[in-house]
């Protein structure tokens, strides 16, 4: 994969809509309308609303969804119509997760330990927030990483017959005091505490 499939994205916030993205922030783009990091989020919500609409998602069983091939393929689905390396693993630095050689072994081993939190005697909530927060704090994709994990988890809770979380009832990709306490959660869960992200995932 060449550098220009892979853009080492900053994470976190995105800059205020109107900001042209720069040559740099176009790597990987499939979309040559997209000029500001407003028309990204639009074009980015528009391919995650196509990927939502197919059925397909919501008869996976809880097992078949903890699969590293299903979630790049959830990731693929949600971005591949903006971004040439949507369902692909990064294979550059970015400033929250691991090291990109060892994102395969470690969303394998996420899939395998949630297969016993999500079938044992955990509460399903707080299995939701474990595999949330490690799948986002592994950081597998250039970006997305966000949006990804939220639908993962959700799909996961439904699998099991439980109502998908509700996130704080705002959208998360714009700045706001809600996405704020999001990730406070999920820094929270960084330290060893999930019990902020169980809260906030239900507000
Ligand atoms: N301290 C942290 N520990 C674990 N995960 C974090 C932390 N801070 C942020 N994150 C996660 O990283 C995500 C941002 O990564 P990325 O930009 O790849 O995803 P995204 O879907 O584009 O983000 P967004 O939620 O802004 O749309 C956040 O949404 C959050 O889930
Ligand atoms: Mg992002």
């Amino acid at each position: 994969m060449s550098d220009s499939d892979n853009a080492p994205w900053r994470t976190g916030h995105e800059p205020a809509g109107a900001t042209p993205l720069s040559e740099h922030d176009k790597n990987g783009l499939r979309l040559s309308w997209v000029a500001t990091w407003a028309d990204l989020n639009a074009a980015e919500a528009a391919n995650i609303a196509k990927a939502l609409g197919m059925r397909r998602w919501y008869g996976y069983s809880t097992e078949k969804l903890l699969d590293d091939h299903v979630q790049r393929t959830l990731h693929r689905a949600m971005f591949d119509e903006v971004w040439k390396w949507a369902g692909r693993y990064r294979t550059t630095e970015t400033n929250i997760g691991c090291d990109p050689h060892h994102i395969g072994v470690r969303v394998r081993e996420l899939c395998e330990n949630a297969k016993h939190w999500f079938t044992g005697t955990m509460a399903v909530d707080e299995a939701g927030c474990m595999f949330h927060h490690e799948l986002v704090a592994t950081h597998p994709f250039a970006n997305g990483n966000g949006r990804h994990a939220r639908v993962a988890t959700d799909l996961l809770l439904r699998s099991l017959g439980a109502q998908p979380f509700t996130w704080g009832r705002v959208n998360l990709v714009q700045a706001s005091t809600t996405r704020k306490a999001y990730i406070a959660a999920l820094q929270a869960a960084d330290r060893g505490d999930h019990e902020p992200l169980i809260t906030f995932a239900r507000s």
